[in-house]
Order: structure tokens, then sequence, then C-alpha cells
């Protein structure tokens, strides 16, 4: 059965046309502005190259953090330029603005098999609010649309949706991975099926673990969401990270788990610091008495041990979100901990999230997961079975 009932970039003749090709290089970046992981750039490879190969004259577009309409030279795509030439062998000239007279004088200037990228569609503020006018500027640079950004697929944006309306859209290979495997995947997922859930908050992952509860054997909470089921359960939680006011939304969550017979990990016990900094001093506590003024940071032992043991025999792992603040060193092992433990399990697995794909990739377990997702968002909308308006506007097949 096919997932993706879209036409693809095989089912469009491109040779000799200018594609727009909507890419997520949303990457993330240190403080000399160097690509930190590249996963993002890596799988759009794929189409980029079937397009040059093809003689397409290729114009990438993509948006880097949320400047919100302000033009930020730390949010420049000349990072993602520079690696893209490096990967193609060939130079990918960045324009200085989006559609202006720069990004038009290189897109007039394409030959077949070339390509250019467009300045950080965010710079213009259009973008996010799917200003009209501003994707038809968009698409006038171009004769196709191939939208590749599954991480952007739940942003209803110029560039993701609005440009469809004006172009014959279809999407490319990656869309069409992570659609195929995330789906065939989840509709007939190997038992047990376990899936853990971290990330800070329970509001924003409220729909998604509503309808894993509907799918899974078990449920692992870890991250900062776990500090307001706590709370819920009536646990002081210190200065901890915590919707107070959404104890009700936890405790809903918690009886359908009960009644749906789904078993509910939680932590036991947390490491939690005297403030919310890397160098903090910090403590191991029980997780129903997290003592006032401490924060807590990550699991600790004992939680490491019963998650990795949940995780241990699965079929299927589903895993989303951070089980501390996993970015600094004292408080990265509960997500480590978690990484390793799919790895071992030899269960079939879908990661998903910055944070988690990082910490994979980080300790070399990339290999041994079935599919690490290029989206966080929209891998989540996706879990909740959301339509993606990324993939709505693109042609059916
Ligand atoms: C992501 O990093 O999840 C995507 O690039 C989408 O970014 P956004 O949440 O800023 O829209």
């Amino acid at each position: 059965m096919a997932y993706f009932n879209k036409k693809i970039v095989e089912d469009v003749d491109v040779d000799g046309k200018r594609v727009l090709l909507r890419c997520d290089f949303n990457v993330p970046l240190d403080e000399n502005g160097e690509v930190t992981n590249t996963r993002r750039i890596d799988e759009s490879l794929r189409t980029i190259k079937y397009l040059l190969l093809h003689g397409a004259k290729v114009i990438l577009c993509s948006h880097m953090g949320r400047p919100s309409g302000v033009i930020d030279p730390k949010l420049s795509l000349k990072p993602v330029a520079n690696d893209l030439s490096k990967k193609l062998g060939s130079e990918v000239k960045l324009a200085d603005d989006v559609v202006g007279s720069s990004a038009r004088a290189l897109c007039s200037n394409l030959k077949n098999g070339e390509a250019v990228l467009l300045e950080n569609l965010r710079f213009r503020i259009e973008e996010q609010d799917n200003e009209e006018s501003f994707a038809k500027e968009l698409a006038s640079l171009a004769d196709i649309f191939v939208n590749d950004a599954f991480g952007t697929a739940h942003r209803k944006h110029a560039s993701t949706y609005g440009v469809t309306r004006f172009l014959p859209s279809v999407g490319g290979y990656l869309m069409q991975k992570e659609i195929e495997t995330m789906c065939s995947i989840l509709e007939n997922p190997k038992r047990p099926f376990v899936s853990i859930l971290g990330g800070a908050k329970v509001s924003d992952k409220f729909n998604v673990i509503n309808r894993l509860l509907e799918k899974v054997d078990v449920l692992v909470v870890g991250g900062g969401m776990a500090y307001t089921f706590m709370n819920a359960m009536g646990y002081s939680v210190g200065t901890s990270i915590c919707e107070y006011d959404k104890a009700d939304m936890a405790k809903d969550l918690m009886v359908k788990a009960r009644d749906r017979g789904v078993k509910l990990v939680m932590p036991m016990d947390n490491i939690v610091g005297l403030s919310y900094s890397p160098d903090t001093e910090f403590k191991l506590v029980s997780s129903d008495s997290i003592p006032d003024g401490w924060t807590g940071m990550d699991i600790g032992p004992k939680t490491e041990k019963l998650f990795a043991d949940a995780i241990e025999g699965a079929g299927t792992v589903v895993w989303n979100g951070p089980m501390g603040v996993s970015e600094w060193e004292n408080f990265a092992s509960g997500t480590c901990a978690v990484a390793r433990a799919i790895a071992q399990s030899g269960a079939v697995s879908i990661i998903g999230g910055g944070d988690s794909a990082a910490s994979v990739d980080k300790l070399g377990f990339a290999d041994r997961m079935t599919h690490i997702s290029t989206g966080g968002g929209a891998s989540l909308r996706l879990l909740e079975g959301a339509e993606l308006p990324g993939i709505e506007g693109l042609n059916d097949k």
C-alpha cells in the first residue's frame, strides 16, 4: 500500500526547467557559524542530485531559525551553501535576498544542471504569513515546485503551501521516504509497541500522546513534560519546568492509559540542579520529592535502567524528545541511555526531534535505527494523524 499518493520528481519532466526546491536546511550552527549536524542537508542530496542530473535549473530555498521578517546575518544560509557546494562538487551560489534583484539575477543566469540557493525565506515576514503576493513572487522564479522539506511540512507557509497554487507541485524523495517509512511502521507495528516521549511541554504533545495511547503498549514519559505529570500526581517538583495549569490534562492522559491497559512508565529519580545552567551544582533525588529551589535537569540512574528495561524486548519503538537538558554534558546521560537502549533493542525504531536524533548521531548509533526523521514538529503531527499542509498542496498521482 502506498501512503504517499502525491506526484514526485520522477513524475514530471524537469529537463531545462527552473525548479524551485523547498528543503529544510534549518540546521544547528555553532558560535562560529559552522553546521554542527548536517543530517538535513545530507538527506536532501538525493533529490537535488536527481534534479541536477536530469537537466533542471535548481533554485533551492529554506528557512533557518525564526527571524520573523528581520534580516539577521547570523541566520544567513551561507554555511548551508558552503556545505552543499562541497557535497555537490560545484559551487552553489547564495543570493543576497529571497526574491529581490540578487535572487532574480542568479535564477535567470542558471544553466541546466546548476543550483543556486535563495537567502533565508523567513527574512521576509510574508513567508510565515503565507501571503499570496509573496508566494506568487517566489513561484514566478520557477516552472515547477518540488517540496522536499518534510521538517517544515506542518507549516502552512508561502514556500510550503502558498506556491502550490501557482506551479505544478510535486514531492521530493525525502518527503516520500519520511511518509512511507513512518506510516508503514505505524500502520502495523511489531509488538510490544513502546513510545518514549520527552521534551518540555505536555500541552505541545497532548494530541500525540492521546493518539499514541490508542496504539502503544507502553508509554515512557521523561524530559520536562514528566514534571507536569509528577505535579498532577501530587509530587513536589521544585523549580522544574512544569505546566501547573495542565494538571487536569495530565490526569486525563493517565486515566486514558489506565483504561486502555497502556503501561505508563515515569521517572523514579532525577538529577536536579541549583540553577538552570550547564555548570550548576547538581544532585540525585527521588522523583516524588524534588526539593524547593532545585530544578529537574535529567532522569537519574534508576530511571535510566527502568526506561531501558521498558525498551528491551520492544518490537517497535517511537522516540521523540530528550530526557533532560541533553545539550549540556552534565545532563545528557538520560538521553544517551535511551538512545543506547533503543540501539541495543533490535526493535523497529523511529527517532524524531533534533535533540533525540543528535544524541543518536553523537553516540554513533544512527545505523542501528530504522528511521531517523528529519522532522521534529512535523513527525509529531504525522504521529497524531494530522494533515500536513506541505503535502496537501502537492499534485495527486
Ligand atoms: C524544525 O526545526 O522543526 C523545522 O525546521 C521547522 O521549524 P519551525 O518550528 O521554526 O517552523
